[in-house]
């Protein structure tokens, strides 16, 4: 059984599994009562991505052990993106590394965490944050790579440019899934919305780019990598995120920058979504089963 909240509904359905909605309900307060069905099998899925993730992380709580009561014994998450992975160390003294907090907070309520594409930067697998194989991480850059393979005559496809140092490995996954040739740019960040972005130095007047990031969120990172490419000559700027995590002003920042088409995956519902990660999540959950 797949339980999903409302929200999640398209994507749930496209999984094709037998699904029962987790209804929700908000108090004046801001406190939440969520009701699952009263009967529930041994092995139940809960689809729930971690965007705004703070109130999803007590849903996750609150479903878990419910779930448990209710006669689950084995549970499956299926977030499609998995926030906190970026605070990976103490950057300064005192911080919360909340990437092994929520990674631990998760590896105790299920016995499988099935996700994509996970900002995993300094550390090579969920294993380390997340012990005994219970974390599974899909990878939907080949599939981003492949819809902006699509979108240029064959043998003509535009260079993919990741915009610091963290996009290698979605370059090269797009990259080796197409035959798309990559360069990453290398990133300073100063603050939330403040980064410097420094192309390597090659010649690129007059090409065709495509920015590829696991995650865009306020979209500064691809808009100084768009102006910086710009300053360079390319002749048109495309880009491509695997999580639209996008702040309401992003996507017209992106256009102002000069960027001309956004594409991401529906692991983030977003109005840019163009390739669906379904087919990637209901292979990985069949073989939980
Ligand atoms: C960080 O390294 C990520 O891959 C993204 O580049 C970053 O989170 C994007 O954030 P923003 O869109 O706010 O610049």
């Amino acid at each position: 059984m797949l339980l999903a909240f409302a929200d999640e509904r398209p994507l749930a359905r496209r999984l094709r599994c037998e699904l029962a909605m987790v209804v929700e309900h908000r108090f004046p307060d801001g406190e939440i009562k969520l009701t699952l069905p009263p009967s529930l099998p041994g092995h139940v899925l809960l689809l729930r991505g971690l965007q705004q993730p703070n109130e999803r992380l007590v849903q996750l709580l609150l479903t878990a052990k419910t779930a448990r009561r209710l006669g689950a014994k084995r549970l499956t998450l299926a977030a499609p993106y998995l926030a906190y992975m970026r605070q990976d160390i103490e950057f300064n003294p005192g911080e919360a590394i909340s990437q092994r907090i929520v990674a631990g907070f998760l590896g105790e309520l299920f016995e499988r965490v099935v996700t994509i594409d996970p900002h995993l930067h300094r550390i090579a697998s969920l294993d380390e944050v997340m012990p005994g194989s219970r974390g599974i991480a899909l990878a939907a850059a080949p599939l981003l790579g492949a819809w902006i393979a699509s979108q240029w005559p064959a043998g003509k496809g535009p260079l993919l440019v990741g915009p610091d140092e963290e996009a290698e490995q979605w370059v090269r996954a797009a990259g080796e899934a197409t035959g798309l040739a990559g360069v990453v740019c290398r990133k300073t960040r100063h603050g939330d919305r403040e980064v410097d972005v420094e192309l390597p130095p090659i010649d690129l007047m007059g090409r065709e780019v495509v920015l590829i990031d696991d995650v865009a969120s306020t979209g500064h990172t691809l808009v100084q990598a768009a102006q910086a490419l710009r300053a360079r000559g390319v002749a048109a700027i495309d880009a491509a995120v695997v999580h639209a995590l996008f702040d309401a002003p992003a996507v017209e920042r992106l256009h102002a920058a000069g960027i001309r088409r956004i594409w991401s995956t529906d692991a983030v519902p977003h109005a840019s979504n163009v390739v669906t990660v379904a087919p990637l999540l209901a292979r990985a959950i069949a073989d939980c089963d």
